[in-house]
């Protein structure tokens, strides 16, 4: 069953929760002239993903498909997609679409570069590159400027089938969900480099004022406050080796 939520005008959530690892997988779906989901999702989830989007719009004129990193959350259902949307381009970092989409994917991506623009319609797409943010080489996200949306894909993940929306503080679920993530097998998922806090900080000078968030309630409220805090949790669970974790 695939929860879906307008949080904001033209702006989707279509969540899926998984009892199991008590997390929901979340996709959001722009409708406009040239409509855009962000997160092609599971495959194993396209069924479900394909009949909410079009509970929204006829999925076969989906435009642009668009992702963070190469992992099968973000991608898995992607070649899914393009089957039935003809028209439908994947959009990555160029990075990613060198070293991996290409191959992977049934046809050829729209690569992105640092400040490129793309654009649907009414609503603008910026491209920042985030290498190993949250986590990936090719990690990267997208904000839309004129909502002032940043699509974040994992960053403040966290767990429970929690509310579409909250402006409630995303900073300490999020801490406490990669605490918990660090005494599991996947530990060490978040990379913190040199890197990390300055383009944190530089994703808070965009001011977002919605927060999509894959894993959890996306934010609404001035958003900066939390990526400068979230750099600093992060630095905090991550940045120290594993005899001291
Ligand atoms: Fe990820
Ligand atoms: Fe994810």
């Amino acid at each position: 069953m695939t929860a879906i939520d307008e949080i904001a005008p033209d702006l989707f959530r279509l969540s899926l929760y998984v009892p199991e690892i008590d997390m929901q997988f979340n996709h959001f779906l722009v409708r406009d002239e040239e409509p855009l989901l962000f997160h092609a999702g599971l495959k194993g989830m396209f069924p479900a993903l394909k009949e909410a989007v079009g509970q929204l719009i006829d999925p076969a004129t989906l435009r642009h498909i668009a992702w963070s990193h190469f992992e099968s959350d973000e991608i898995g259902g992607l070649n899914e997609w393009l089957k039935i949307a003809p028209h439908a381009q994947p959009v990555c970092t160029a990075l990613g679409k060198m070293v991996s989409v290409d191959d992977f994917a049934s046809r050829p991506a729209f690569g992105m570069t640092n400040d490129d623009l793309l654009t649907t319609g009414k609503y603008r797409f910026r491209f920042t590159q985030t290498p190993h943010i949250p986590h990936g080489w090719d990690a990267g996200v997208f904000f839309e400027e004129s909502r002032k949306t940043l699509f974040c894909s994992d960053l403040f993940h966290h767990f429970g089938n929690v509310d579409a929306v909250t402006s409630s503080d995303l900073v300490g679920p999020s801490h406490a969900a990669m605490e918990k993530m660090q005494q599991g097998p996947l530990a060490g998922y978040i990379p913190y480099t040199r890197q990390t806090e300055g383009v944190l900080n530089s994703l808070a000078e965009l001011e977002p004022e919605t927060l999509a968030v894959m894993h959890g309630s996306s934010y609404t409220g001035q958003s900066a406050p939390l990526l400068r805090d979230l750099a600093a949790v992060l630095q905090q669970t991550f940045d120290r080796g594993p005899a001291e974790s």
